[in-house]
């Protein structure tokens, strides 16, 4: 029997997708801006290289948690979801990683502005030329059909732990990722998100501890 109240980790998945969906158009938005000027705000620098090394931080793990976790726990289940394609994109993906990584490097060290804007741009374009192609098919032939396997909720907690503490040894630091995940969201699925969370990380971390280090991305999330 189905119950709507029953975990379902396709949610969640569909849910990451529009972080780094947004993730993707504020980027590249504001690089064509920067780009456009000559040169980046100065005002906005530091947090603008903060979310973009978040960006490419939960973009690294949600693929790592893909290939490692999710493919192959559900491969048996829906065997129709064409998994070396996404497998082979997500490669596609990494290049495009590479080249943010290594531009975001020069850019915290101030080096080769302009040359690095570009490497930036090269980066998201490559990201932003498959993105919407690739979460369409896992959204609507892998994670939205979750729900409808009817899957025991224990197994369905388990997986979903599991692919959690993956993600984390795969991307961080926790101070720049968490708030981005939650600021880059409506405040419907953030709330749905953070039900996720221990009340530590939503109230002490976020706003006590950690506030300093990731409210210089202010001007690129959302209220
Ligand atoms: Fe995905």
């Amino acid at each position: 029997m189905q119950n709507e109240n029953q975990p379902d980790i396709g949610e969640e998945y569909i849910r990451l997708h529009k972080v780094m969906s947004r993730g993707i158009k504020v980027s590249l938005f504001n690089i064509n801006k920067f780009l456009n000027d000559g040169l980046m705000e100065k005002l906005n620098r530091e947090g603008f290289i903060s979310y973009v090394q978040s960006f490419s931080s939960v973009l690294h793990g949600h693929h790592m948690v893909e290939d490692e976790k999710i493919f192959p726990y559900f491969k048996d289940k829906l065997p129709e979801v064409p998994y070396p394609r996404l497998v082979s994109e997500h490669e596609i993906f990494n290049e495009g990683l590479q080249q943010i990584n290594s531009a975001v490097d020069n850019l915290t060290k101030e080096t080769d502005e302009l040359e690095s804007l570009i490497t930036l741009k090269t980066g998201f374009d490559k990201l932003d030329g498959i993105w919407a192609t690739h979460i369409q098919i896992e959204n609507t032939q892998l994670y939205g059909k979750i729900r409808d396997l009817n899957m025991d909720p224990e197994d369905m907690i388990k997986i979903e732990k599991e692919s959690k503490e993956f993600f984390q040894e795969n991307s961080g630091p926790g101070y720049l990722v968490i708030p981005f995940v939650l600021y880059n969201l409506s405040l419907e699925d953030r709330r749905a998100i953070a039900n996720g969370f221990p009340d530590a990380v939503t109230s002490k971390l976020l706003f006590g501890d950690w506030k300093d280090k990731w409210i210089s991305m202010k001007p690129f999330l959302l209220e």
